[in-house]
């Protein structure tokens, strides 16, 4: 074998020549320092990285590097669970569905061990989300994880810094050197954790829209179908769901505040978009778990919030993580602002537009979520939204309101809130939730 040169790599894909199976491999065992690799140098790297914006990678090249990030650390199974099942968010605002999908899953009798990150930037995370419930770890060590997934059918665990760290080191990168954007790099990111992690099953949720990190159908249509070629490489049954994310998810964004909402979907309380998705997800799993056609395992999901038994399993998880359950029976035991404002609307009309990534943004400003994975957050910061894209409003009718520890947060982001919520004088009908699915099945 020829000696392994990264100068050699940068060269090949700045002038998109493909580089060779053995070659990809070489790099990310070079990104880890493992099999004998020295580390390559962090320069190097941000030249590459920045070569694939310009030129891509063939799909072959992004189903190499996607199993190599994937071997570069601990690679995780579950031989005492049967067939488990996984899901993704490609991330968005106001995105719960973790929260409330596991259960519903979970009481369908499918296990759903999940592995979640922290929100950084405009996105939230489901990790931050589910530490604003008093008491509850997410540092699961590997044994109580198994076991909880085994007695409850699910659980949450913050991901493992030895879990595909090839990922790790390259994310850092492409964060300073504006190379996030990248499909090919998105793909090999997100798929080597979720190969990793060892689920028989994966639906991908794949954002679109001003919220989300694809813009256009196009893109994400680009993004699933890279994903959905990794996941056949592994003999892995996926699908891919293009969802809405012109608009947040559901009524509300920060961390506490999603958990409250996820729970009434639970109770059955709230009935909008939110659970619609939540639903359609679900069903997706399940079918893919082998328990039913579409229809049976829509009816199956729906059951499963209707009778309680998903509410039973969230209780189940919650105390298993050693959280407080009783917040599912009584909200305000959860983390409570000092500060709110309600901001109106100032003409009769529809809603026609929300700009979600300037509402995550003032999320963040209110205390919600970080910049930098240095920075703290505030469990009870964030906004309620009292509107939804299409409502008919009448002027002095609130919009929403803002959750902060100060009143200097308020003003702060009422700034970033202005003009995000348009409203038109004639009805223009939202977008579908979904807007396309497919399946390597
Ligand atoms: N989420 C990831 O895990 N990686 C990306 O590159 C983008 C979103």
């Amino acid at each position: 074998m020829a000696a392994f040169r990264m100068t050699e790599c940068i060269r090949k894909t700045k002038n998109g020549i493909a580089l060779t199976d053995e070659e990809i491999r070489s790099m990310v065992d070079g990104i880890v320092g493992k099999n004998g690799m020295e580390k390559i140098a962090e320069y190097q790297l941000a030249a590459w990285l920045m070569a694939v914006c310009f030129r891509g990678l063939t799909d072959h090249e992004t189903a190499v590097l996607t199993m190599a990030m994937r071997d570069s650390g601990q690679t995780m199974s579950y031989p005492t669970l049967g067939t488990v099942v996984d899901k993704h968010s490609t991330g968005g605002v106001g995105d719960k569905t973790t929260l409330i999908l596991a259960p519903i899953v979970a009481a369908c009798g499918v296990p759903m061990p999940k592995m979640s990150g922290r929100g950084l930037g405009h996105t939230g995370g489901t990790i931050d989300k589910l530490e604003s419930i008093p008491g509850l770890t997410t540092a699961l060590e590997p044994e109580r994880f198994l076991k909880l997934a085994e007695a409850v059918g699910c659980a949450v665990a913050m991901q493992t810094g030895n879990l595909a760290p090839a990922d790790k080191k390259l994310y850092a990168l492409r964060d300073v050197t504006e190379t996030v954007t990248s499909i090919p790099l998105i793909c090999a990111s997100i798929m080597s954790k979720k190969l990793a992690t060892g689920a028989d099953c994966i639906l991908l949720d794949v954002k679109v829209g001003s919220g989300a990190f694809m813009k256009t159908d196009e893109d994400a249509a680009e993004l699933a179908r890279l994903m959905l070629a990794a996941a056949s490489a592994d003999g892995k049954k996926c699908t891919a769901i293009l969802t809405d994310m012109d608009r947040p998810l559901g009524y509300c964004i920060g961390n506490a505040l999603e958990v409250e909402e996820a729970v009434r979907v639970l109770r059955g309380e709230e009935k909008g978009a939110l659970s619609e998705l939540c639903v359609t997800l679900a069903a997706e799993l399940l079918m893919m778990a082998g328990k039913g056609s579409l229809e049976e395992c829509h009816d199956m999901a729906e059951q499963a919030i209707a009778s309680g038994a998903a509410l039973d399993k969230f209780r189940a998880m919650v105390s298993g993580q050693g959280g407080d359950a009783s917040i599912a029976d009584d909200l305000t035991k959860l983390p409570q602002p000092e500060c709110s404002r309600v901001l109106y609307a100032e003409k009769d009309g529809w809603i026609a537009a929300m700009e979600s990534e300037e509402i995550g943004r003032a999320c963040v400003t209110l205390g919600a979520g970080r910049m930098t994975m240095e920075d703290t957050i505030d469990p009870a910061a964030g906004i309620r939204l009292h509107v939804q894209l299409g409502d008919a409003v009448k002027s002095g009718d609130p919009l929403l309101t803002m959750y902060a520890q100060s009143e200097q947060k308020l003003d702060d982001a009422v700034q970033k809130l202005n003009g995000t919520i348009v409203i038109s004088e004639e009805r223009i009908a939202p977008n579908p939730l979904v807007h396309a699915k497919y399946s390597n099945a």
